[in-house]
C-alpha cells in the first residue's frame, strides 16, 4: 500500500525472507554459542598447559572467522535487503520503534568483529590472561547482540501492550522477550557444540585429544537443548491467542511440531548416548547427523515461530499483507485503490477514465470491461492476499485453493476471508473492489478436479 509491490513467482517474496533468515540463523547462533566454546575452552586450555588443545583451538578460531565473520556477515546484510524489498512497511515500522535498539546492536557489532579479529590474529602474541579476557569480550558482546535482536523479534510475535504505551522499553521487553532469549541462547550452545564436533571430527586425528573436545563440548550441547526446551515451553505460554490458534489449527504447522518434537528427542538421546557418555563413538559421519539434525530442529523451529504470526507481520500493529492495523477501517472506506500510494498511481495511468478529479470513482469500477475488471483484480490480489498466497501456481495458489468453486463461494471468501480462516486479515476494500478481486479469482481457478462420486463439473 505504502511501497510498490515485490513480486515473486511460484515463492511469493515473503519465502524469500524465511529462506534467507533460517541460514542467516545457523551462522548467527553459532557466532553467540562459539565465541562461549573458544573463551572457556582457551582459557581451559592454558590453565592445563595442553598445547595440542591449543593448537586445535586456533585452527577452529580460523574456521569459526571464515564461517561467522564473512558467511554470517553477507547473509544478514541479505536479512535487511530482501525485508526491506518484502516487507518494508513491518521493516520501517521496526526501524522506527527500535532505533535506539539498533544503534546498540551496531556497537556490540563493531566490538564483536574487532575482538574477533583481535583474538585470532594475536594468538601466541598476547598473555594467557589478556587473551582469554579478549575471547570473553568477544563472547559476551556477541550474546548480548543476540539479546537486542531477540527482543525485537520477539516483539513481532507478540507486541505486549506497546499500543497502549508506545515506549522503547515497553516494545523491547515485550512478553515474547524473555522465552526468546533462553531458546536462542539455548540454540546457539547446542548448534556451537555440533559444529565443534563437525569440524573436530574431520580434522584432529590424535584421538585423545578428540575424546577429550567430545566429552567437554558435550555439556553445554545437553546445557542448550534444555534452555531450548524451558524457553520452547516460555514461548507457548506467551504466545497471543491468535499465534495459540494458529498453532492448533494449521495441518503444516502440526505436522512441523510432530517432527521437531521427534528430532529434538533423538538429538538429546543420540548426544546423550553419544560424546557425553561414550566420546570415543563420535566419527565423522555420527557428527555429520548431529549437525543435520540440529539444522533441521533449528530451521523447523523458526519456521514455525514466523509461520503462527498470521495475521501480523508485527502482531497488532502491521498486517501481513502490509497495512498498519489503525488504517484497516479508513482503507476499507475509501477504498483499497484509492488509498494506496502506488495502487491510485495505476489506476491513474492506466484507467483515468475512472478518475473523478483526483479521486477514484468506485462506482465506475463495475463498468469496466471484464479484462479490465480482471486486471484490476490481479492488483488488488497482488497487495492484498500475494504475501501469503502466490496466484496461480506455486506457495498455497489461489487458482488451486479455489479449484471448482462457484463465484459465489469466491464472492464469500473474498469479502471475508477472516471468517473462513481467522490467520486472514480482513478484506481491506470496497464492495466494488471484492467485485473486481472475485472476478480476478475465478480467472485464474482450476476446473473442479472430477472423482468418481461427483464426476466433472
Ligand atoms: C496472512 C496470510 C494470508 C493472507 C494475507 C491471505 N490468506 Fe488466504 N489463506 C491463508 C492460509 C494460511 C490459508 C490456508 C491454506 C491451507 O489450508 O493450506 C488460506 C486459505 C485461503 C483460501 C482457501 C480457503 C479454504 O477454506 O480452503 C482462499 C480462497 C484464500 N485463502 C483466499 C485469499 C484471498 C482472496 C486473500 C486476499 C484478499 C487472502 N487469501 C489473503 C493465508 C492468507
Amino acid at each position: 500500500m505504502h511501497y510498490p509491490w515485490w513480486y515473486v513467482p511460484l515463492l511469493t517474496s515473503p519465502m524469500l525472507i524465511a529462506i534467507v533468515s533460517v541460514i542467516h540463523v545457523l551462522v548467527s547462533h553459532y557466532a553467540v554459542g562459539g565465541g562461549f566454546f573458544l573463551a572457556l575452552e582457551t582459557s581451559y586450555a592454558y590453565r592445563s598447559n595442553n598445547r595440542n588443545y591449543l593448537d586445535y583451538l586456533k585452527s577452529h578460531a580460523w574456521f569459526f572467522i571464515l564461517v561467522t565473520v564473512v558467511f554470517g556477515a553477507i547473509t544478514g546484510v541479505g536479512i535487511w535487503w530482501t525485508i526491506g524489498l518484502a516487507s518494508p512497511l513491518a521493516t520501517e515500522t521496526l526501524i522506527n520503534i527500535f532505533v535506539f535498539g539498533w544503534a546498540m546492536e551496531y556497537v556490540f557489532f563493531v566490538i564483536e568483529i574487532a575482538s574477533a579479529f583481535i583474538f585470532y590474529y594475536y594468538w601466541g602474541r598476547l598473555d594467557s590472561k589478556t587473551h582469554t579476557t579478549i575471547g570473553w569480550i568477544y563472547a559476551l558482546s556477541a550474546w548480548i547482540s543476540l539479546v537486542l535482536i531477540g527482543g525485537i523479534t520477539a516483539f513481532m510475535l507478540n507486541s505486549g501492550n506497546w499500543l497502549n504505551n508506545r515506549n522503547f522499553w515497553v516494545a523491547f521487553f515485550n512478553p515474547q522477550f524473555v522465552p526468546q532469549v533462553i531458546v536462542r541462547t539455548g540454540g546457539s550452545f547446542l548448534l556451537a557444540s555440533l559444529y565443534v564436533y563437525l569440524h573436530a571430527t574431520f580434522t584432529i586425528k590424535d584421538k585423545e585429544l578428540q575424546n577429550l573436545i567430545m566429552k567437554r563440548s558435550a555439556r553445554p550441547s545437553l546445557l542448550g537443548a534444555i534452555l531450548v526446551i524451558v524457553g520452547g515451553a516460555g514461548w507457548f505460554i506467551f504466545l497471543p491467542e491468535s499465534a495459540k490458534a494458529a498453532l492448533l489449527a494449521a495441518s503444516v504447522i502440526n505436522v512441523l511440531m510432530i517432527i521437531i518434537t521427534a528430532l529434538a528427542a533423538m538429538l538429546l538421546i543420540m548426544l546423550y548416548f553419544g560424546p557425553y557418555r561414550n566420546p570415543g563413538w563420535l566419527s565423522s559421519g555420527f557428527a555429520i547427523m548431529l549437525f543435520l539434525m540440529g539444522l533441521a530442529a533449528i530451521a523447523t523451529g523458526e519456521y514455525i515461530r514466523e509461520a503462527v504470526r498470521k495475521p501480523y507481520i508485527i502482531y497488532n500493529v502491521v498486517t501481513s499483507n502490509q497495512l498498519l492495523t489503525d488504517e484497516i477501517a479508513s482503507t476499507k472506506q475509501k477504498g483499497y485503490l484509492e488509498s494506496g500510494v502506488w495502487t491510485k498511481a495505476y489506476v491513474k495511468n492506466y484507467y483515468p477514465q475512472l478518475m473523478d478529479e483526483d479521486k477514484i470513482d468506485e462506482s465506475k469500477l463495475l463498468i469496466l470491461a471484464e479484462s479490465d475488471r480482471v486486471k484490476l483484480g490481479r492488483v488488488l490480489f497482488q497487495y492484498h492476499c500475494n504475501d501469503c498466497h502466490s496466484d496461480t501456481d506455486g506457495y498455497i495458489a489461489v487458482g488451486h485453493l479455489a479449484s471448482g468453486w462457484t463465484p459465489e463461494i469466491v464472492r464469500l471468501i473474498v469479502k471475508h476471508p477472516e471468517k473462513a480462516h481467522f490467520f486472514m486479515p480482513p478484506f481491506m476494500g470496497t464492495d466494488e473492489e471484492a467485485e473486481l478481486l472475485t472476478d480476478y479469482i475465478l480467472s485464474i481457478r482450476r476446473e473442479f478436479p472430477g472423482g468418481m462420486y461427483y464426476g466433472k463439473h
